[in-house]
């Protein structure tokens, strides 16, 4: 889908300037045409000559060459754009893009320009967390730019934490999304998807919760965002890296996932339950470590509110799709929660079956709605994914 495209790839001054080098390749490869613009400092991590080599194109930085005076003009260079890719995206560029300083070319170019913007933020873990870059994130995404979040993992300050760049396939596949309209059938609509497991704490320590990873939730979300729809992932604790283009909400417990997706149902067309939410939290939390003793211990535990089932009280003809593992009796307890929870349809994974359930890359479906059941092959958790987000786009036809 890249062949032919312009991509705009704009290099800001992170130690992440490297794997720019292996995404304008990507690009490349995949037949785009890639004319980079480097702000001044980005010099000092990748070197114009690698990167105009790559891209078989001269690098711009300045306004214009000292030399002879020639032009380097940010309106002709946001024309010419069908992307422009920010990759890596410093916290000072950010701010900058959020507040419209334009005092170098690759801003200036950012604020002329009418194509699509998106920008893989690379920064130290605390930047990254901090209010105000959140801030400033949340601004450019009110704005319509698309970020591709940074993964977890081992920073250049020694550092581990959230604030790698997210890796250049991740990168060129979702400028590659992005630009092919076909797959745009979901643009407009806005979903929430809920994801991995939650975790009820019994004292600071130790806390109740489950073996779900969050892949087929993180499948569906990904799905989704590249269908064009805006999605909020409401994630329990799990692993995994953001998929591109995705907001994500982090909480801790059923309670906090509560709170967080019913607040976002009003303003959603459907929401898709994929996380493993506790059915049971402790009565009492113990705000100190509770100390053994030789005699056996009780944790009285009371119900959590059912989400999905409060999503089906507001439903007023939002889709809403269910999640259900069983282990017996499968289909009739499938059905049930159907009714219940006034889901569309449901996803039933049984146990019983080799290849489904926690952790692994594949799962075995069965969709459960009022005309009854479809059973699906052994698939991997993103062909689920999109078998998932075709029935709701059947949906959202009828
Ligand atoms: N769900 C939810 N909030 C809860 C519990 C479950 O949103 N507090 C959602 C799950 O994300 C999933 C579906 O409801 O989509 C699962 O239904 P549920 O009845 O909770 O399944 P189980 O916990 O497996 O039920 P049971 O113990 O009755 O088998």
């Amino acid at each position: 889908m890249l062949k032919g495209k312009h991509i705009l790839l704009g290099i800001t001054g992170s130690i992440a300037a490297y794997k720019a080098a292996v995404l304008c390749r990507l690009l490349k490869t995949a037949g785009a045409e890639v004319q980079v613009v480097m702000t001044p400092l980005a010099k000092q991590f990748i070197t114009p000559l690698t990167m105009a080599t790559l891209s078989k194109n001269p690098i711009l930085v300045e306004f214009f060459d000292p030399e002879n005076g020639a032009w380097n003009s940010h309106v002709a260079l946001g024309e010419w754009a069908d992307c422009f890719l920010i990759a890596p995206a410093t916290a000072n560029t950010l701010a900058k893009m959020a507040h419209g300083i334009a005092d170098n070319l690759l801003l200036t170019t950012y604020l002329s320009s009418r194509a699509p913007v998106v920008v893989a933020p690379a920064m130290d873990l605390d930047m990254f967390a901090h209010a105000t870059t959140q801030r400033n994130l949340a601004e450019l995404r009110r704005t319509g730019v698309h970020i591709i979040e940074p993964a977890d993992g081992e920073l250049a300050s020694g550092l581990a934490g959230k604030g790698r760049m997210a890796e250049p396939a991740q990168i060129a596949a979702f400028v590659d999304a992005l630009l092919d309209e076909k797959k745009k059938s979901l643009q407009g609509k806005r979903f929430i998807v809920t994801a991995g497991a939650t975790i009820e704490a019994i004292d600071p320590v130790r806390y109740i919760s489950n073996h779900s990873s969050g892949k087929m939730g993180y499948a569906i979300a990904g799905e989704l965002a590249a269908r064009g729809a805006e999605v909020l992932l409401v994630s329990g604790r799990t692993a995994l890296p953001a998929p591109a283009g995705v907001t994500r909400y982090d909480v801790l417990s059923a309670e906090e996932m509560y709170q967080a997706v019913v607040k976002a149902f009003d303003t959603a067309d459907g929401a898709v339950m994929c996380a493993a939410v506790a059915d049971y939290t402790p009565e009492h939390y113990t705000d100190h470590k509770l100390k053994k003793d030789d005699g056996g211990l009780v944790i009285r535990l009371q119900r959590t509110k059912d989400i999905a089932a409060e999503l089906g009280r507001r439903k007023a003809g939002r889709i809403l799709v269910g999640f259900a593992l069983e282990t017996d009796n499968e289909e009739a307890h499938a059905q049930e929660k159907l009714r219940r929870k006034q889901f569309d349809f449901v996803v039933l994974n049984s146990l019983r079956d080799a290849g489904a359930g926690f952790r692994g890359d594949t799962n075995k479906v069965t969709f459960i709605d009022a005309a009854g059941s479809e059973a699906l092959p052994l698939l991997t958790k993103g062909e689920v994914a999109q078998r998932i987000a075709d029935k709701i786009e059947r949906l959202i036809q009828k």
